[in-house]
């Protein structure tokens, strides 16, 4: 099977907003939420994928020949490629109810296990999410990235301990949920934090603790401060504020203050395993791709996930061996251009 196959099942399984395009650019479902759209003016996730193709790769074939090595080494675990299935959460809203939120992350992440990667997990209203996909994560020995939303503190402590007992090797909070209206009106409210609330609850994390949704220098350094060990450079898709720009805008000028103190990980938009060699070129150590892996699950379950895997993977190895990368480590600035 094939992605385009995997893509043609899932199309009339995946709900009233999702059209499971060949390339998933944000043009079809624009603003629709529920639904996998953006806020607002709907056309964050399109600029997006934008950003990825206005940047160049550069070819160049006079190289020794050698083999291409795309292993990542991340935290003390190894990974056949640097790519993450991102946290995609109420799918049963946003989708259709062929899955639910538990259903849909032990799919995933088992196909992710299975091809050699690593999935994220989200969390929800619901405490069940979060109990399940932890208990997923240590059915697949420790491999999944729990994802916590920046609810107060002491719940945030709670769910620390799930993830501890669920062995995962790192963890996640998404702290550009405070966009996220169901979130506001939580009691006491969630969302927004402060460095120092961020540090305490950094401190208590049994793992490696990464914020997703930075989108700018100074959010970095603060991050840095709070004591993050990786940050996702991510606008959430567009689904948290209109009028962002692209993570791919932003995601040089973030590195280079990050100075390899913090692992970078980077969402939006990515959609082949040429824009993924962008990324790397640009500063990311990780890339994580999460709308695509819907399509996967819904159309094909965990072989779903195994193909979008490897078509991506391959992708990313023929682009390493046309640009002359032989290993993600030679992966730098000099190999695109604008
Ligand atoms: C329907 C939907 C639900 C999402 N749920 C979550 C979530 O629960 N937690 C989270 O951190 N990000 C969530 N995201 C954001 C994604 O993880 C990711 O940041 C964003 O979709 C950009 O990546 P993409 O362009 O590859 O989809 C969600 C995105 C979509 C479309």
């Amino acid at each position: 099977m094939n992605f385009q196959e995997v893509l043609n099942k899932s199309r009339p399984l995946v709900g009233p907003h999702c059209k499971a395009c060949l390339i998933c650019d944000g043009r079809a479902c624009c603003n629709q939420i529920p639904g996998p759209g953006s806020k607002g003016s709907g056309r964050v996730a399109t600029r997006n994928y934008e950003g990825w193709q206005d940047v160049f790769v550069k070819m160049d074939t006079i190289v020794p020949k050698g083999k291409i090595d795309t292993t990542l080494t991340l935290f003390g675990k190894t990974f056949k490629y640097p790519i993450f299935a991102g946290p995609v959460g109420a799918v049963a809203m946003h989708y259709s109810d062929l899955y639910s939120d538990q259903t849909f992350y032990k799919t995933l992440l088992a196909g992710a296990k299975k091809a050699g990667i690593c999935a994220f997990t989200g969390d929800g209203m619901d405490p069940a999410i979060m109990i399940d996909a932890c208990q997923e994560i240590k059915n697949q020995d420790g491999l999944g990235v729990p994802t916590i939303k920046p609810w107060p503190k002491e719940i945030v402590l709670e769910k620390l301990e799930l993830v501890k007992n669920s062995k995962a090797f790192m963890v996640a909070m998404d702290i550009d949920a405070a966009g996220l209206p169901f979130l506001k009106s939580f009691t006491p409210p969630a969302g927004r934090k402060s460095v120092q609330e961020l540090k305490e609850i950094i401190d208590a994390s049994p793992v490696p603790f990464m914020l997703k949704g930075i989108m700018s220098e100074e959010g970095a350094i603060k991050a840095l401060e709070a004591g993050a060990k990786a940050i996702v450079v991510s606008n959430h898709g567009g689904r948290v504020l209109d009028g962002t720009p692209s993570s791919a805008s932003v995601l040089e000028k973030i590195a280079k203050v990050v100075d390899g103190r913090m692992k970078i990980f980077v969402d939006g938009g990515l959609r082949s395993g040429v824009d993924i060699f962008k990324a790397l070129a640009m500063g990311a150590d990780v890339v994580l791709v999460a709308r695509p892996f819907v399509n996967a699950v819904y159309g094909a379950g965990e072989e779903g996930v195994e193909v979008l895997v490897e078509t991506l993977g391959q992708e990313l190895k023929d682009t390493m061996e046309m640009c002359g990368a032989s290993d993600l480590a030679s992966i730098d600035k000099t190999m695109i251009t604008r």
